[in-house]
């Protein structure tokens, strides 16, 4: 049985106007390449320092409403000892965790990913609730090909996203299902449309299987674009328009909000295009829409603090101000001329 009212506590929490979730809940293979990529050796306390940092952020509450963790935050603390979870929620912001355990390759299906986890995820998310948490994410992976992905893979991974969804709200967690067609690839905007209804349509029929409920939940997916190396360029509102035609077809009037990852676009264009999204609502879209990011809200603070105490509080500047802009956009209130704007 699952207590509704409890998962409707937390909707209300994490769907407020105007701000949206930061994912800060890379795994250690992510976050080392990032770290990596600034010169930073990936030790625990380089995460712990680098994510105090961003947590610490005086002001992020006034812009987000949740932030997902990596399981190994969730029990680190900030340089003067307060627990991660506790920094959070003094900013009024609410905890939550990501559970999948990352991705394999799907067995008969070349090319296709299969996201892993499920097993014991039970008695994992008992422990995590006592550290704090009041949400989970569970990320499937989609990369376009010629034949990719399979019916077999689309089926598969929206019965697994599915049965996390079960789970995760039978122990009284708001599960954020993130079906994620990657921007990787030469495709056409038409073709990402196709996959992205396609995957959507099995993993929203999956859920209605696995009787989740549907108020109950957030839907973190990719925005419609044209493919990285497709040598095409699509207008915000063009995104926005093919995203919206895409998602009025396939996701339920119930689903109270639909938090966009940013999927590699760079923070200007994940802002645009939210911002896009956010202008066009005539009004009859029955979802909240805003954002879930990790890339786009953390990428020009992670670049400037380069792993050096002495640029941390630029780097906070930078963070709070990605924020600031995001947070504008999922009101339809961005404007680019704001990227030069003072902090
Ligand atoms: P990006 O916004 O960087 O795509 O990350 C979102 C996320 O949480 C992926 O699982």
């Amino acid at each position: 049985m699952i207590d509704e009212q409890q998962l409707l506590r937390t909707i209300e929490a994490l769907v407020q106007p105007g701000k949206g979730i930061l994912a800060a809940d890379e795994s250690l293979p992510t976050i080392s390449k990032r770290l990596k990529a600034v010169g930073v050796e990936s030790t625990e306390e380089a995460r712990r320092a680098y994510r105090s940092l961003l947590l610490g952020t005086a002001g992020i509450g006034d812009y987000l409403s949740g932030v997902i963790l990596f399981e190994e935050t969730l029990g680190q603390r900030s340089d003067d000892g307060t627990p991660l979870p506790e920094l959070l929620q003094r900013q009024g912001i609410v905890p939550g965790i990501k559970v999948d355990k990352g991705t394999a390759d799907l067995a008969q299906a070349p090319g296709d990913k299969i996201t892993r986890g499920l097993d014991w995820l039970e008695d994992r998310l008992a422990g995590y609730r006592e550290q704090g948490a009041r949400f989970t994410k569970w990320r499937d992976v989609y990369r376009i090909g010629p034949d990719n992905p399979s019916r077999l893979a689309i089926e598969a991974n929206a019965e697994v996203l599915a049965r996390y969804a079960a789970v995760a709200q039978e122990q009284g967690f708001v599960p954020i299902v993130e079906p994620e067609v990657l921007l990787d690839g030469d495709h056409d905007i038409q073709r990402c449309a196709e996959v992205t209804e396609a995957v959507l349509q099995a993993v929203f029929e999956a859920l209605h299987r696995h009787r989740i409920l549907l108020e109950g939940m957030l839907l973190k997916p990719n925005m419609v674009l044209p493919g990285k190396d497709s040598g095409q360029q699509a207008s915000p509102q063009q995104v926005a328009e093919a995203t919206l035609r895409v998602f009025r077809r396939v996701v339920p009037a119930a689903v109270p909000s639909i938090n966009f990852l940013s999927g590699g676009q760079t923070p200007e264009q994940a802002t645009a295009n939210l911002d896009a999204m956010s202008r066009l609502r005539d009004r009859t879209h029955p979802w909240e829409l805003s954002f879930s990011y990790a890339r786009a809200l953390q990428h020009p603070a992670m670049d400037i603090w380069a792993g050096r105490p002495e640029n941390a509080a630029a780097a906070q500047r930078a963070f709070l101000k990605r924020c600031r802009l995001t947070a504008a956009a999922r009101r339809g209130e961005y404007r680019p001329e704001m990227e030069n704007e003072a902090d």
